[in-house]
């Protein structure tokens, strides 16, 4: 949601900005604008649009040289999506110019303030009241780490912010509370970034900055404190993936590349974790065993695919564990007042770490009094930071904004904590775990066949593309599964799609089928829970009476299902609780292809931004 991007050092600040912005597009692409300081004057270019849009202004009016800069790409909140709303935004009197991720609570009452100064505001935003604020200070003193300082203490809401001053070229100073801001270590340059793949090409060593902390920095170093100037010490950490992971990589989009890579992410996220003996070692899990033993119920909270991550996990965590399992919308937990206590164990599961909704229901259920686990693949962001403990998933980083191979590594880390409370609390025996942990040890080999098939899903997808809408349904685990081939479908494809648990059909939802509207059928493993297969082929034949097209997901060698299905998906066999690992792909795939034929930009839907940092 907005990414940000500074640099002080010794190359063309321009050039670093606008490569920086090209990675963190995914976070938002609906404007973009960079500024540097030259001959002693702010120079700033905005334009509404993909960044692509920035780019061609700049080859038509190249900015001048620096080598201190920063830049910005936008996913609007406060303010359409014009060039005067994008950001940079300038103070009044044309001396600091400021860019922002986030929201500024109490903006109309500081918009009210600063007309009663006689400013004028130009845009629509709220970010622009700070570069009136800073500019006030900042005339007066002439430090604007004193000047972000005092305006920070103004603000309520969620920010990062940086800064730049006409009269002091050479320094950018940033701010962060709620809302993401990385450090980037170089030799005689610093990089600002909203997450590290900004300045990957550059620098491996970054700071993550903490809550309400301010940044001072030069090309030869920084200083952080805290809102009130008192110094804070940090702690670098080298980024353990190189620039080649944030690149496509010989795929035509990300999204189809983060799909291939899932049977590694899978097997990475296993990696580790199961000792010789079969058992889960998750030392880096730090609540101690005597307390996994006392929980007596889990509530998982996320958002979108993460929270269909944690449906599928309810299902396993009641079934090893017998612990009763909850998952709840994160963006909905702390609303309803919960009930929560030491022995309720609150699992938040979240791809980026930053996700707004779900930051606010790990506070809530720590204030009260709640352990907090957090599932999650970006190292050092805000979620795992403010949990008990986290397990990250090893996805890798996750640029297409849909969410895929996240997904299933969210699914298998989520698993391996039911696994180990199984292990710990004694409701497996060892031989027990270790044969559903060699169960999950398969999945990277059946994803990977999965992978092997998707060609005649891809055809099929490109039969539909006129399709007005597209139902899913499915049982058991099938369910979330479901849910999100829906929801792929619905934000790339732009399509009416709806997930329906298949028994709830005849309750309503049926009355939506006629003559020739598909619906996708995620049929569970005929040798699991055999009555669930027999409910299903019912519910495949209701929806054909009806006039339904069926596209039926189905395991290697269930033949029951061949007569009722239009067109017929393969995936390999699994035990019913390892098959949303398959069964999502084909979904995944066919919501891709799908949105492809349609014309959409897959990696970057219309409206959306990879890491909602606001509720
Ligand atoms: C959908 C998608 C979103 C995210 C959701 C949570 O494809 O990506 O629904 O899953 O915004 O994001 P994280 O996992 O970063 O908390």
């Amino acid at each position: 949601m907005c990414g940000i991007v500074g640099y002080a050092g010794h190359r063309p600040a321009v050039e670093v900005v606008m490569s920086g912005l090209k990675r963190l597009e995914y976070r938002g692409y609906d404007s973009a604008g960079v500024a540097v300081v030259a001959d002693g004057a702010l120079d700033v270019r905005k334009k509404a649009g993909k960044l692509a849009n920035l780019q061609a202004m700049l080859e038509l009016d190249p900015m001048k040289d620096a080598s201190t800069g920063m830049g910005h790409t936008r996913w609007a909140t406060h303010g359409g999506p014009t060039d005067v709303n994008a950001h940079p935004h300038v103070s009044s009197g044309g001396r600091v110019a400021v860019i922002h991720n986030g929201i500024i609570e109490n903006f109309a009452e500081l918009v009210a303030e600063l007309a009663a100064d006689g400013i004028v505001m130009t845009s629509e935003t709220d970010t622009e009241v700070v570069a009136h604020l800073l500019e006030s200070t900042v005339e007066r003193t002439g430090d604007l780490a004193e000047a972000m300082r005092a305006a920070c203490l103004r603000l309520s809401g969620a920010f990062t912010l940086v800064a730049l001053d006409a009269q002091d070229p050479g320094r950018l100073v940033a701010a962060r509370r709620n809302s993401p801001l990385v450090v980037g270590i170089g030799e005689g340059e610093h990089f600002l970034a909203s997450d590290v793949s900004a300045f990957i090409d550059y620098t491996r060593q970054a700071i993550e900055l903490g809550q309400d902390q301010v940044v001072d920095l030069h090309a030869e170093g920084v200083t952080v404190t805290d809102f009130r100037g008192e110094p804070v010490e940090v702690s670098p950490f080298t980024v353990t993936w190189d620039a080649s992971a944030a690149e496509k990589g010989g795929f035509d989009l990300f999204m189809l590349k983060e799909i291939a890579e899932q049977p590694k992410a899978v097997a990475d996220t296993l990696l580790g974790r199961i000792a010789p003996d079969g058992l889960l070692r998750l030392d880096e899990v730090h609540i101690p065993v005597a307390e996994l033993r006392e929980v007596d119920k889990i509530v998982i909270v996320a958002c979108g695919t993460a929270y269909h991550a944690g449906l599928v996990a309810k299902y396993a965590i009641e079934h090893w564990c017998r612990i009763p399992c909850e998952v709840e919308l994160a963006s909905e937990f702390r609303y309803r007042d919960p009930i929560l206590t030491r022995r309720i164990l609150v699992i938040a599961i979240s791809q980026s770490g930053e996700t707004m909704d779900t930051l606010m229901a790990v506070r809530h259920a720590r204030e009260q009094g709640a352990r907090v686990l957090a599932i999650c693949n970006t190292n050092g962001s805000t979620i795992p930071r403010e949990s008990d403990a986290v397990l990250y998933t090893q996805a890798g980083p996750e640029i297409a904004v849909a969410s895929t191979k996240a997904f299933l590594t969210q699914i298998v880390a989520v698993y391996l904590v039911a696994l180990y409370l199984a292990q710990v609390r004694g409701n497996k025996f060892g031989d027990e775990v270790a044969a559903i942990v060699g169960q999950l040890a398969t999945m990277p080999h059946k994803v990977d066949l999965v992978l092997d098939t998707v060609e005649g899903v891809r055809a099929l997808a490109q039969q539909f593309a006129d399709a007005s809408s597209v139902l899913f349904i499915g049982r058991h685990v099938g369910y979330p599964v479901a849910l999100e081939g829906a929801l792929k479908l619905k934000e790339l494809a732009y399509m009416h799609a709806e997930g329906f648990a298949a028994g709830e059909l005849k309750h309503g939802p049926i009355a939506l089928i006629e003559d020739g509207v598909p619906v996708i059928v995620v049929v569970p493993p005929p040798q699991g829970r055999g009555v669930l297969h027999e409910k299903i082929i019912s519910n495949i034949q209701e929806v054909r009476a009806r006039g339904a097209v069926t596209i039926v997901i189905a395991e290697e060698g269930d033949d029951v299902v061949t007569p009722y299905a239009d067109h017929l998906i393969r995936v390999p066999a699994c035990p019913t609780l390892m098959q949303p690992l398959v069964s999502t792909v084909p979904l995944q795939v066919f919501a891709c292809e799908l949105a492809t034929a349609k014309g959409h930009d897959v990696d970057q839907p219309r409206n959306l931004a990879k890491s909602v940092t606001v509720e």
